[in-house]
């Protein structure tokens, strides 16, 4: 168990009554999918070859979705002397359990402040923000580290992977934080990564140690898999091997998968694409048959 996880375990049962406190009604939330077998009985996607194949299979997920997340009148503001500065304002959002969603903007639109917050890295200077029933913004700061723990993979544009770990070291490293990983040797097998575990960052392309890091992401299984312009550093062909992999996360295996980016092109694999423009929603559409990421050319 690392260190910085000590305070909010110990600290559990003391918050738990709280939480309860705080819990919403189920019933705003809809029904929930049945679904939650093994993690990666369809991604496979090392086959003999060991090369990345992308098995993405027809959607095998009931398509009742429930209420995941709701964002209601969120700002985060900063302050600067007298000025105050909003890199979000009154953002107003749905979104629901095994969505894809894509989050589109320019630069310094908000993008990241709004991931950012979805993922708990982040509080809101007003407004409320629920998961799955609770308001994270009533949450404390170790109530917050356990919902990160607990609910969150994150995968950055530059992998964030620790240069001095092989790949099996920087997924295992996912057992500290969250009791019931998925086996390291399973998650890289999911990415295609089986055969180069043992190699270190430096030792990997850029493709491979995105993957990598996707495999980090999963091995805890969470409910909410947040991108921050995951292909931002790859060439398109290996950008395309990442999305096809976060696409069927969330078409294959029911995880909510939020990936912000500026690539306008991603908006067609989406079930919901969400435009943040000078630190506002723009607008929200919804999109009943979202492309392959196969399909996606830029
Ligand atoms: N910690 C911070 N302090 C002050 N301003 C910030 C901070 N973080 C982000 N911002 C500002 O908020 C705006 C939105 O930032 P961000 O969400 O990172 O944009 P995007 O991800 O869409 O490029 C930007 O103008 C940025 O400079
Ligand atoms: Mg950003």
């Amino acid at each position: 168990m690392s260190s910085s996880l000590m305070p909010s375990l110990m600290i559990r049962s003391e918050v738990r009554q709280k939480v309860n406190d705080n819990k919403r009604g189920r019933y705003m939330f809809g029904k929930k999918k049945k679904q939650d077998t093994n993690l990666f009985e369809i991604i496979d996607l090392e086959k003999d070859s060991g090369d990345t194949v992308l098995d993405i299979g027809q959607n095998e997920t009931e398509t009742e979705h429930g209420v995941l997340i709701e964002f209601r009148d969120v700002c985060k503001k900063y302050s600067q002397g007298e000025n105050e500065f909003y890199a979000l304002k009154n953002a107003n959002l749905t979104i629901n359990e095994g969505e894809m969603v894509v989050i589109l903007g320019p630069s310094g639109a908000g993008k990241s402040t709004l991931l950012n917050l979805l993922g708990g890295m982040d509080s809101a200077s007003s407004g409320h923000i629920w998961f799955d029933g609770e308001d994270l913004t009533t949450y404390s700061d170790n109530r917050l580290t356990r919902y990160r723990a607990e609910n969150v993979g994150v995968v950055f544009q530059f992998y964030n992977l620790i240069p001095t770990l092989t790949a099996y070291e920087n997924v295992a490293l996912m057992k500290d934080i969250k009791e019931g990983t998925t086996d390291p040797v399973e998650a890289l097998s999911a990415v295609g990564l089986k055969e180069h575990m043992h190699q270190f960052p430096s030792q990997m392309s850029g493709g491979e140690q995105q993957r990598t890091s996707i495999a980090r992401a999963i091995a805890k299984n969470p409910k909410l898999l947040l991108c921050d312009e995951p292909t931002g550093a790859l060439d398109t062909g290996t950008g395309k091997e990442v999305l096809k992999l976060l696409q069927s996360m969330s078409k294959d295996r029911g995880r909510t998968v939020v990936m912000v980016t500026h690539n306008s092109f991603f908006a067609d694999i989406a079930d919901t694409v969400i435009r943040v423009k000078n630190g506002g929603i723009e607008n929200i559409v919804h999109n009943d048959t979202p492309k392959n990421a196969s399909e996606v050319f830029w």
